[in-house]
This record gives structure tokens, C-alpha cells and sequence, in this order.
């Protein structure tokens, strides 16, 4: 489904990503771990478009994306939810779900799917974006991305900054959506949310990759996970 291979990132004159590549099939999750810093939230933003790779691929379901503004990235199937929970806050919950609706052909996400999936946001329908907890948010923010009825999803750190018991929820909430045979591709700073859900990983470090393996393999590997990840 997704195919990165040899990319460089810059930030204008500040070389961030050194050739990374990996892949994720259709209807797996995959984790990129890596700590603060190390590229994650870029590779996010090479592949949706935000920050252009100067030089490498990216293909999506098989067609070149590198290059392509990013509403066309968005539009070919590619689901983003940044690390930065964008929603609208004067605009209820409901609102702010209707308002990310995408026109499709075989568009499964509408008020009721996305309600029976987070009954939660049902019982806020008429709350406005402010009055929410940052869980609530987050939640919300998945939803409005659901909305755009993407084949793969990719969630910045999807559980930073929640609680103990919301980072439950929401592992449970994704772990339904990726039944629904949505691929995803989850970047976080530890092993934990992204790791419970995904089939594979892989480790990155100062914009390269430095470990690829199974979630077990990755586990096992202590030597890994205190040399890259935040343990
Ligand atoms: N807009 C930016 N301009 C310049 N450097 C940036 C910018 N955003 C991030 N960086 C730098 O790029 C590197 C990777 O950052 P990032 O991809 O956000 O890491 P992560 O998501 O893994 O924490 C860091 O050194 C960071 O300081
Ligand atoms: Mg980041």
C-alpha cells in the first residue's frame, strides 16, 4: 500500500531525513518509534505532502505521490492526524464531524458509523470543540479524518498526552478501525499505544532507520529499545 524508499527531508537548508525507506502492506499496522527529534513527524509530513522529500519515492498503492500538493494526496486515500488535535473549537462535535466529509463513491464514514464507533462523541454531539478533554479530542480528531474515508491512516502519536485509562480507550477505538481493514502507520516515542496494535516496526533514529522487525522481535530487543527509544 505504501511504498518509501531513499528519502531526504529538509527543512530548508537543515537536512532531517537520510534516506529512509519501508513499506506498509494493505490492512497492516506499523509503528515507527523513534524518540523526540528523531524524524517522525517529517516522514509523516513527506508522505502527506506538507514537506516535499528533495530527492527518493514514496508510492501510494503503486502511483508516485512525491511531488503531489497535498489535498491530492489526501484525496487518493491517505488519512493524516497530526500530533496537534486540529479541530474547530467553536464548532460543535457534530459540526466539526460534518464538516470533514469528503465526497466518495463507496464512502463508509458518516454520523452514524462514526457514532457507533466512538458512542462517546454521540453523548458530546452538541459540545462545543473547547469544552472537550484532550482525550475527547483526540477522538474527535480520528473521526474527522475517518470522515475523508481514508484506505491508510496515519496517526501522529496518537496517544501523547492522554491518560492512562484514554490511552486505552483509544487503543481499543483503533484497534476497531484497523478490523475494518483500514491500514495504519503509527509513530510514537516509546513502545506502548502504537506498538500493542501494530504487526511490525520499525525504529528510527537522527532520520535514519535503524531497526526493522516483528512487534516481538522489537520487544526481545532491549539492547534496540535503550539505544533508540525512550526507556
Ligand atoms: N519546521 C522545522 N524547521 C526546522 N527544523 C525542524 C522543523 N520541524 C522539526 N525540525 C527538526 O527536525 C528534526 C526532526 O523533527 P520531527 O520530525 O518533528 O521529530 P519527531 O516527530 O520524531 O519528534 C528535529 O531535529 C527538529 O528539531
Ligand atoms: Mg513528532
Amino acid at each position: 500500500m505504501l511504498e518509501v524508499n531513499e528519502i531526504h527531508t529538509y527543512y530548508g537548508t537543515s537536512h532531517i531525513l537520510f534516506g529512509i525507506s519501508f513499506n506498509v502492506k494493505a490492512g497492516e499496522a506499523v509503528c515507527l518509534l523513534g524518540r523526540n527529534g528523531a524524524g517522525k513527524t517529517t516522514t509523516f509530513r513527506s508522505i502527506i505532502g506538507l514537506t516535499s522529500p528533495k530527492s527518493g519515492s514514496i508510492k501510494f498503492q503503486g502511483t508516485e505521490i512525491i511531488g503531489k500538493p497535498s489535498y491530492r494526496i489526501a484525496k487518493m486515500g491517505i488519512g493524516y492526524v497530526p500530533d496537534t488535535r486540529r479541530i474547530f473549537p467553536d464548532l460543535t462535535v457534530r459540526q466539526n464531524i460534518l464538516v470533514a466529509r469528503r465526497e466518495k463513491e463507496k464512502a463508509v464514514w458518516n454520523l452514524e458509523t462514526i457514532y457507533s464507533l466512538f458512542p462517546k462523541l454521540k453523548e458530546l454531539e452538541t459540545h462545543m470543540g473547547t469544552q472537550l478533554s484532550g482525550g475527547e479530542q483526540q477522538m474527535l480528531t480520528v473521526a474527522r479524518t475517518l470522515m475523508t474515508n481514508p484506505e491508510l491512516l496515519l496517526l501522529d502519536e496518537p496517544g501523547e498526552g492522554l491518560a492512562p485509562l484514554v490511552i486505552q480507550a483509544m487503543k481499543e477505538q483503533l484497534g476497531e478501525i484497523k478490523k475494518l481493514g483500514i491500514t495504519m502507520l503509527i509513530c510514537e516515542h516509546n513502545v506502548g499505544l502504537a506498538t500493542a496494535l501494530s504487526d511490525r516496526g520499525y525504529v528510527i533514529d537522527k532520520g535514519t532507520i535503524r531497526y526493522q522487525g516483528t512487534i516481538e522481535e522489537l520487544q526481545r530487543n532491549e539492547e534496540v529499545r535503550k539505544k533508540y527509544l525512550m526507556v
